[in-house]
């Protein structure tokens, strides 16, 4: 990898670093990194993912300089949502830590991690149609199921951009902190849930996502499932046995 970075830290947390230039433009070269590490996370899974653009900005989105015409757009868009699916497809909880712009596809990336922490300094917005273009990297699907149909048309149509007070209030970002608080409150988040029953978070995210994609009673379904399936890992078997012994919240989970 030589536009990120991906450490895996002793506490279970993989910590994926944006580093591509003044802006993270998110190149063809760089959306194929982010695939492939989301790929070896969804292979050999830490216990919680950390994805950041460092503490000046996320991402300022597509590399506009790779724009063209429609043949390039496909390229480009292909790429976008190969590496963004395979980031939302990673079996664990990814958080997304903002620390100044993420437009355009950085909004996207943001919005393709399961909870996005932003610093008050956070800017999101999806500016395409300024380009007179419009998002290409899940933006009119994941903003319009975050915010709601009638604030991501809003978005998407004027381009403008919302700052954290914003985000927070319209669910775009879940939490806002300090900037000098943003990674140590992402990392701490990250390494609680990288205690946890990790099998289990895997099936209930799964569970989450794929019940969104459906009518209720096929998200229902789905979850009386994966309810049963839950009761086959050994973290259920503790879990369980843990409150009975000592009381709620004392389980050392195993992850399997
Ligand atoms: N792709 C390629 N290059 C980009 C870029 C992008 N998405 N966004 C910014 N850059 C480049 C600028 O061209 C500039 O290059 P230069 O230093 O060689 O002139 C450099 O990054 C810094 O950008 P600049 O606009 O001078 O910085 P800023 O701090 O004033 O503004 C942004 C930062 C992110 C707000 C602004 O650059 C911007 O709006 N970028 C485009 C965002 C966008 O439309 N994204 C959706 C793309 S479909």
């Amino acid at each position: 990898m030589e536009l990120l970075t991906l450490e895996r830290r002793p506490d279970g947390v993989a910590l994926i670093t944006l580093a591509n230039g003044k802006v993270n433009a998110l190149s063809t070269e760089l959306l194929g990194e982010i695939r492939a590490a989301a790929t070896e996370l969804t292979n050999d899974p830490a216990g919680a993912v950390v994805i950041t653009g460092g503490d000046r900005l996320f991402a300022a989105g597509a590399d506009i300089s790779q724009f063209g015409g429609p043949d390039e757009a496909a390229t480009i868009g292909a790429a976008f949502h190969d590496a963004l699916d395979a980031v939302a497809a990673i079996p664990r909880f990814v958080i997304a830590a903002v620390s100044g712009y993420a437009l355009g596809g950085g909004c996207e990336l943001a919005l393709a991690c399961d909870y996005r922490i932003a610093s008050e300094k956070a800017v999101f917005g999806q500016p395409e149609i300024l380009l007179g273009i419009i998002p290409g990297g899940g933006g009119t699907q994941r903003l319009a199921r975050t915010v709601g149909a009638s604030r991501a048309k809003e978005m998407c149509l004027t381009g403008r951009q919302v700052r954290s007070d914003e985000a927070l209030r319209i669910g775009l970002a879940d939490e806002v902190v300090s900037p000098e608080d943003l990674i140590e409150r992402a990392l701490g988040l990250a390494a609680e849930v990288a205690r946890g029953a990790l099998s289990a978070q895997a099936i209930c995210k799964r569970v989450i996502d794929d019940g969104l994609d459906g009518p209720l009673a096929d998200g229902l379904g789905l979850e009386r499932d994966a309810f049963v399936e839950v009761f086959h890992t050994a973290d259920a078997r503790t879990g369980v046995a843990s409150f009975l012994e000592h009381g709620p919240g004392k389980a050392t989970f195993t992850g399997t």
